[in-house]
């Protein structure tokens, strides 16, 4: 399963998303069917890497943190992942833009596998990264399930 986690940036939510969902591969010992990459919905932020705020809470909850750099989203993208997952209302619509259409139905937001799907708060601006790991995380949890029982 190929995975790619969207934000506006790809800074701060899709890499910690991409980050954490290869961590709880690894864990499950699904590394070797769960690809994962991350975009963004702008190009504000294009090869820039993980926001410092990103780094330290991946670094506080021992998740390896890689060297990612910024990229935007391209509609050729939607033949190269299976899943297409942004991390709130914002993203959605602008993926679409991007996409044109989505006629797999592979979009979704991370937090439509969870048991309460919501947007996920962007700490750009709430500065708030604790926060947005712990949505973050309780998506790649609910996510790497449905993985594991092939619901995804
Ligand atoms: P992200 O946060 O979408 O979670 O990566 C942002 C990062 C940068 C900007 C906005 C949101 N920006 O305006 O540059």
């Amino acid at each position: 399963m190929r995975v790619l986690m969207v934000c506006l940036g790809n800074i701060c939510r899709s890499p910690m998303a991409e980050y954490v969902l290869r961590h709880l591969a690894e864990q499950e010992g699904m590394a070797g069917e769960v690809r994962v990459d991350s975009a963004a919905t702008s190009r504000y932020q294009i090869g820039e890497t993980p926001h410092m705020g990103t780094r330290r809470v991946l670094a506080a909850h021992k998740v390896r943190c890689g060297n990612h750099r910024a990229r935007q989203l391209t509609k050729g993208d939607y033949g190269r992942y299976d899943l297409i997952v942004g991390m709130d209302e914002e993203n959605r619509y602008d993926i679409m833009r991007i996409l044109g259409s989505d006629p797999l139905g592979k979009v979704y937001l991370l937090l439509d596998w969870s048991e309460h799907p919501r947007d996920i708060a962007d700490p750009w601006y709430t500065g708030d990264f604790e926060t947005t790991y712990a949505d973050v995380l309780e998506g790649c949890e609910a996510l790497i399930a449905c993985l594991r029982e092939g619901r995804a």
